[in-house]
């Protein structure tokens, strides 16, 4: 995979980019930050995403069709249906998220395809101040200050110190690993859950299939940053959530899908689970329908905890680009037999 990623984007013609990307003006931006970055290539905007009709003046933005079909690299986000095949000798694709299960899923996917995504580029500093706000808001009981305020409740609370509410962190990878590093400052006591053996500062990590329900068993706050796979779809249901400490909590600011919901609402129901932070969901936008909106322990926010930085992750992907016209190797590419 590195080798071939390495041998074909060394092409002596100019090499041509093409951005998709599922969000009107992001597009646009992409093509602005990357053209500061690589001034010498031919950036255009996929016709077939919200952006495609319009295009930076003075830069060769509008090829015609036969140009596009020879884009040598895509950059974006959840690309259309027919987005492969009209970008048929594509030769490596740049996700605009650390996560590449759209793309992985994507019918049209080429087999082989090299798929990069983002490491960090600025997202691991807000993760790990979102997962950190959501610990300090459990603490200090908020979710129920906010209730006796509705009713005009005027009622001390014990509040629950760092030792009542050991975290367990499924995926210390580039992000988990500085959520963990970060609680674990804050005086969290912190453990972290892989597939593989690896060493954070102050986070204990745990691995392997009999390591899971011990992991659980010592976690009351369960954090989810492990990736979309087959392996993790669902891999939250009610026997794992079962396993946590008692009046535990969930923050899922991974991927919807390694949730089961109904067993999460279920648990959530019985009291045996105190409340959830729920930054991602299996259908998004969640739909109005959905009982999440109006449960009394459960926070929701719109797939914010770490957005992409288009500054650092445009100064991310030129890099890497640079290093494979070189010849040289890049990080963060992705094993699709894994899923990561
Ligand atoms: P990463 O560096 O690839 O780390 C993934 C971690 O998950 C690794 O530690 C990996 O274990 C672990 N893992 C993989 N499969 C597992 C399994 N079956 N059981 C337990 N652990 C497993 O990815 P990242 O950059 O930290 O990003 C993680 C995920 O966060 C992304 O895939 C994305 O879904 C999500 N994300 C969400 C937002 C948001 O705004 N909500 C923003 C960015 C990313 P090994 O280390 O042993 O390989
Ligand atoms: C966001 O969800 C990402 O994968 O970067």
């Amino acid at each position: 995979m590195l080798a071939r990623a390495a041998r074909v984007i060394a092409y002596d013609r100019a090499m041509h980019i093409v951005i998709t990307h599922n969000e009107p003006g992001a597009g646009l931006a992409w093509q602005r930050e990357l053209s500061r970055r690589l001034p010498d290539l031919q950036i255009s905007i996929d016709p077939g995403c919200p952006d495609g009709a319009a295009g930076l003046p003075g830069t060769r933005s509008h090829p015609a069709s036969a140009e596009l079909a020879s884009a040598d690299i895509a950059i974006g986000w959840k690309p259309p249906a027919d987005f492969f095949s009209r970008h048929s000798r594509l030769q490596a694709f740049f996700s605009t998220g650390a996560g590449v299960d759209h793309l992985l899923r994507h019918p049209g996917l080429p087999a082989g395809l090299t798929i990069i995504r983002l490491e960090d580029a600025g997202m691991g500093p807000l993760m790990a101040d979102y997962c950190l706000h959501e610990l300090l808001r459990i603490a200090g009981r908020h979710d129920a200050y906010a209730a006796q305020q509705r009713d005009r409740c005027w009622q001390e609370l014990p509040a629950f110190s760092r030792e009542d509410l050991p975290v367990g962190i499924v995926g210390v990878g580039v992000l988990g690993a500085q959520v963990g590093a970060h609680l674990a400052r804050a005086g969290f006591t912190v453990r972290g859950f892989a597939r593989s053996a690896k060493s954070i500062e102050g986070v204990e990590v745990m691995h392997g299939d009999r390591a899971w329900p011990a992991f659980l068993a010592a976690s009351r706050v369960l954090i989810l940053l492990a990736p979309h796979t087959p392996q993790t779809d669902k891999l939250i249901d009610a026997a794992a959530l079962r396993l946590l400490q008692p009046q535990g909590w969930l923050i899922n600011v991974a991927r919807g899908a390694l949730v089961v919901e109904a067993d999460l609402i279920a648990e959530l129901d019985s009291g045996r689970l105190a409340g959830a932070t729920l930054d991602v969901f299996r259908q998004e936008p969640l739909p109005a329908s959905d009982p999440l909106w109006h449960h009394r322990a459960v926070r929701i926010t719109p797939h914010v905890s770490a957005p992409t930085q288009i500054g650092p992750s445009a100064e991310q992907i030129a890099g890497k680009i640079g290093a494979l016209r070189r010849g040289e190797r890049c990080s963060g590419q992705v094993d699709s037999q894994r899923g990561y």
